[in-house]
């Protein structure tokens, strides 16, 4: 290992989540200017409303601006909320039961070993399996015949490699396991005796990974930055990785959202320049510990300066013909991908919602220029459109803007669809809370965005030295438990360029604090959480809330146990706790099946800390797995 490839946490038991990894190795500027630190004061004042109770000021829930509506009354989740836990399982309200699908490290081919706890694998074994840390994921069915396609976003090494000294990759071995637990799984699933589990040898069954083949398409397809050594034109790349949060398309496709692509990439020359374009998406000398430049040198910065270029895309893909080869869709922008939210406008264009998940980066809106056209191919009409981003006015109304050269004065397209973040700076965009998943409500056009949390807000601009002054939907300084933000646009047309936002739910400990941290009128001791993360609607119209948060259940924390899933009412406000997971774990990725009467959630990264055995209990490894949760009397699900 050269000094360049050296992870700078070897000497450390616990990895660092990824935005607090490019918080340690590529700070963004201490402060903000001093207009900024004003501008701050002065919007606090008027939304604390100079010091009316925080939970009662006028933009949460029900304000003028967002008119509750009613939800359709629904007995399917009729269930008691859920107390909190710390228990290592996953918990389930009286009435329903879980079981687990599969797991990290399941083959899906009988030519492949099962999963070894000693060795944890090799590259073989994990090139024909199921691959580490399930997120975003989609139930489809075909002729009979039932699938998940799930992302696999990127290996816990302190797991993968947990049984030797260095908790890292040593070996060439060991980077060829590495890159292939990262990526996407396709594997056809059954149910017998009211158990799902993979069919071993469907001919679906398929893993990409880090070095499957893909198109590159769109604006910035053949353009310069994304030429190499490998691939003269521009167009070709190998794999796609760190693959977050999903979307699904009416024409049957899959798409999978590359989020921390940086922190694969590292550099042989320790003096190397960082350019402000590298910076801006956090790309530096050293990567995160994957040490995947040791055997493929298209990770080293130093040798091939454009391949970073080549991810932080939205992957289209159709999980049902495995002869297709992936699209990276550059018209959807390049930033750190969380979902890929569709709808189809009452017009027929396709619209897609797409957060950029960093601390004071942006939200964004892709409007297509065709028309879906039920019944036939659709097939690259995410290529043709424009890219907007999101400026939210204090006044609980906002806008979309559109990232064009004539707006953002950038050269063509092409360099808005590579340095999106920098065209979103151009035009004013507001840096918001790290926005996660985005989910539209399936009866009207109504939007909602989880903004996890932001240690920065009030403190520091982001990288692009926006200031970040808490205000609008980002209302709290130092954001630690998150919020959820919702907008309806003008018209119900998801395409107008004009909106109005509230907040439906500002996430806080009214156990600990009476004040802003306390969180909304919605919030109590009985439903408190830390940093929503997934959100999906379900048929009834129903919000699931899925969390990423602290799960120390101390301090700021205390009461809230470990990470797990809500269900709130639109209409009402109302938020109850379905499910809690095993310690150490996220819970991310969310999915029906055809009938209703599955729910299949992602237990991501149990144990991430050492102190889990889920879900196979005793001494075994702790491995990110789907679960079923169905009803005890076999009813729907939602
Ligand atoms: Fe992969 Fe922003 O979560
Ligand atoms: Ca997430
Ligand atoms: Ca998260
Ligand atoms: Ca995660």
């Amino acid at each position: 290992m050269t000094p360049a490839m050296k992870n700078e946490n070897t000497d450390h038991e616990i990895e660092h989540t990824f935005d607090a990894y490019d918080e340690v190795l590529r700070p963004p500027p201490d402060h903000t200017d001093f207009d900024g630190v004003l501008d701050r004061a002065m919007t606090r004042r008027r939304f604390l409303g100079g010091g009316v109770a925080f939970s009662t000021a006028a933009f949460i829930m029900g304000t003028t601006a967002l008119t509750p509506l009613s939800s359709r009354a629904s007995e399917r989740l009729a269930f008691d909320p859920l107390k909190t836990s710390t228990a290592d399982t996953v918990t389930v309200p009286d009435g329903f039961r879980w079981h687990v699908v599969a797991s990290w490290g399941d083959p899906l081919w009988s030519d492949a070993a099962p999963f070894d706890h000693e060795s944890r694998g090799i590259g073989e074994t994990q090139e024909r399996a199921f691959g580490d840390n399930n997120d975003g994921m989609s139930f489809f069915s075909d002729q009979g015949r039932h699938y998940l396609v799930i992302n696999n976003e990127y290996v816990n090494r302190s797991i993968m490699f947990g049984n030797r000294d260095s908790n890292l990759p040593e070996s060439a071995d060991d980077i060829r396991k590495g890159k292939a637990g990262h990526g996407v799984t396709v594997m056809e699933i059954s149910i017998a005796d009211g158990r799902w589990s993979p069919v071993i040898d469907s001919p679906k069954n398929r893993r990409i990974t880090a070095d499957t083949p893909m198109d590159i398409t769109g604006p910035a397809r053949g353009h310069e930055l994304l030429k190499t050594a490998a691939d003269r034109h521009g167009t070709r790349v190998l794999g796609t990785f760190n693959n977050c949060g999903n979307g699904t398309t009416p024409w049957g496709t899959y798409l999978t959202c590359e989020e921390n692509f940086n922190g694969y990439f590292s550099s042989s020359d320790e003096d190397i320049d960082i350019g402000p374009a590298f910076y801006r998406y956090g790309i530096g000398k050293r990567d995160r510990g994957y040490n995947w430049a040791m055997t493929d040198d298209r990770f080293d910065i130093a040798k091939h300066p454009n391949e970073p270029n080549r991810f932080g895309y939205v992957v289209e893909f159709d999980p049902m013909d495995p002869t297709l080869t992936p699209k990276k869709r550059t018209a959807l922008g390049r930033f750190k991908h969380e979902n890929a939210e569709l709808v189809v406008n009452a017009d027929g264009r396709v619209v897609v919602y797409l957060g950029d998940d960093e601390r004071g980066e942006f939200l964004y809106r892709f409007v297509s220029a065709a028309k879906f056209a039920p019944g036939e191919s659709n097939v690259d009409i995410l290529d043709d459109g424009v890219l907007y981003v999101a400026k939210f006015n204090d006044d609980m109304s906002g806008e979309c803007r559109a990232l064009t050269p004539e707006t953002t004065g950038m050269a063509s397209q092409a360099e808005i669809c590579i340095h999106t973040r920098q065209a979103a700076s151009a035009v004013g965009a507001t840096t918001m809370d790290r926005p996660e998943w985005v989910a539209a409500h399936p009866d009207r056009a109504e939007i909602y965005c989880a903004l996890t949390n932001n240690k920065n807000r009030g403190k520091k601009p982001n990288r692009g030295g926006d200031p970040t002054p808490a205000g609008g939907p980002n209302p709290r300084d130092n954001n630690r438990y998150g919020q959820i933000v919702r907008w309806r646009p003008t018209g119900e047309d998801h395409t107008s360029d004009t909106f109005q936002w509230d907040l439906f739910v500002l996430a806080g400990n009214p156990t600990v604090h009476d004040d802003a941290d306390a969180g909304s009128e919605n919030i109590h001791a009985g439903n408190m959480f830390n940093s929503p993360d997934g959100l999906r609607f379900d048929s009834q119209g129903y919000l699931w809330i899925q969390t990423d948060g602290k799960y120390s259940n101390k301090g700021d924390f205390a009461g809230m146990g470990n990470n797990q899933m809500l269900v709130g009412d639109p209409g009402s406000g109302d938020i109850r706790r379905f499910m809690v997971g095993p310690n150490g774990c996220e819970i991310t990725g969310l999915t029906w099946s055809g009938d209703n009467k599955t729910m299949f959630v992602g237990i991501q990264h149990p144990g991430e800390r050492g102190n889990s055995h889920f879900p196979g209990g005793g001494n075994s490894v702790p491995r990110s797995s789907v679960i079923a949760i169905t009803r005890d009397d076999g009813g729907e699900m939602g």
